[in-house]
């Protein structure tokens, strides 16, 4: 497959000095603040081992602001010297000490600058002419010769880390991203049915506003929702009462948006048809009507029988988010369900975001899946057809550099 953007393969990179934009955004424990999956860091190593002729800087981003993991990218940079890479942090982004580390960097070390996201001005999405101008980008772009963006996870956002150094840098794909795309793009190219969309887990708002923009692209044949944005989907058919998710920024127009989706797409949308619930610290599994109050944690053993018969009859499952509570040990076994019943179905499977990748891995199923996306996100927006933000800023720079 052709791709549209330049890759290591076409440029020069020995003794150069790179600015690598990767996302290394891991899950971590809300109480201790440790990394609990690093698969994200291993996910990049192929392009930085690549580069170990050159002056490596690595730009990320690690949670949001105001998130339980928005922390440093010190442990990051542990975990990576433990890879084997010779590697230091330094905890500015694009002030004086970030200049000054970037100017001594030698050829073979890494040097990891502080999560982006610390830098206010990262949170902006807008064009590449627009992002471009934030202190991020012209403090920076003058110091290096490439950039290179292996951030897959991350490609669908216009953020000025992510996409502002194409408008000034000659900018190729990293490895990562260059695997994410060819593997994806023979997913988005297949045609066989039915395709089904199994959605689960948190950044509710996200999720919900690609679910839209798939059903309108006539992606799939049926979406199977849990996780948060199933209880969601449960308050708006009126099924519970309430929900139990943490307070999200505007519930109620998402509530809105939630219950017009299920009726313009009756038929297509399946929401989970009995629960699991926490009752004294115990997974209790009921009908809706016997949920006494206390919290949906996981779909319940309908809902787990319904949604793999589903899969079971599929020929492209793509999945993204777990089906509940992962976190805490008895409520993980909607999304196990799930994960097994992808590895064992007779067809394409892509297993999306941190979470269910990091569980897919861990049940040593990684094998039996088709394709495990770095991206969230990224792999869902991939998914509706529509050219992402990194790509398209990836192909100006490449007609630039010809
Ligand atoms: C992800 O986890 O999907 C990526 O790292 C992007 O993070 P974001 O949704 O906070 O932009």
């Amino acid at each position: 497959m052709k791709l549209p953007f330049k890759t290591l393969d076409d440029v020069e990179y020995e003794g150069k000095r790179i600015l690598v934009r990767v996302d290394m955004n891991c899950s971590v424990d809300p109480d201790t603040k440790k990394i609990t999956d690093a698969s994200r860091i291993k996910a990049v190593t192929s392009t930085l081992e690549e580069l170990e002729k050159s002056k490596v800087v690595l730009m990320a981003h690690q949670g949001r602001p105001g998130s339980d993991d928005f922390i440093s990218l010190e442990q990051h940079t542990r975990i990576l010297g433990n890879l084997g890479f010779n590697v230091r942090f330094v905890d500015d982004i694009f002030g004086d000490a970030a200049k000054e580390a970037i100017q001594k960097i030698e050829i073979g070390q890494i040097l990891v600058l502080q999560n982006v996201r610390m830098f206010e001005g990262e949170m902006k999405k807008a064009s590449v002419e627009e992002v471009s101008q934030e202190p991020i980008v012209q403090e920076l772009y003058p110091l290096f010769d490439l950039f290179v963006n292996d951030a897959f996870g991350a490609a669908h956002r216009s953020q000025a880390s992510v996409v502002g150094f194409t408008a000034y840098l000659p900018s190729v794909a990293g490895r990562l991203m260059e695997e994410e795309i060819r593997r994806l793009s023979e997913v988005l190219s297949s045609k066989k049915h039915p395709w089904i969309l199994v959605l689960g887990g948190s950044k509710v708002p996200d999720k919900l506003k690609i679910l839209k923009k798939l059903l309108e692209a006539k992606r799939t044949d049926s979406v199977l929702i849990g996780g948060l944005i199933g209880n969601l989907f449960l308050v708006a058919a009126g099924k519970i009462s309430e929900s139990y998710a943490e307070p999200i920024k505007d519930y109620d127009s998402l509530l809105e948006t939630a219950r017009s989706l299920l009726s313009e797409y009756q038929g297509l949308l399946h929401i989970p048809i009995d629960a699991a619930v926490q009752r004294n610290g115990d997974r209790v599994e009921c009908a809706f009507d016997e949920m006494e109050g206390d919290p949906f944690y996981d779909i319940g053993p309908r809902t787990i029988e319904l949604f793999t018969e589903a899969i079971s009859d599929a020929k492209v499952v793509f999945a993204n988010g777990p089906m509940g509570f992962f976190e805490k040990k008895q409520f993980t076994s909607g999304t196990t369900a799930i994960l097994r019943a992808m590895a064992e179905c007779d067809c394409t499977t892509v297993v999306g975001g941190g979470h269910l990748g990091a569980m897919a891995e861990s049940m040593d199923l990684a094998d039996a899946i088709t394709h495990i996306s770095t991206g969230g996100g990224a792999a869902m927006d991939f998914m509706t057809g529509k050219k992402l933000p990194v790509i398209e800023a990836l192909e100006t720079a490449a007609k630039r550099m010809d």
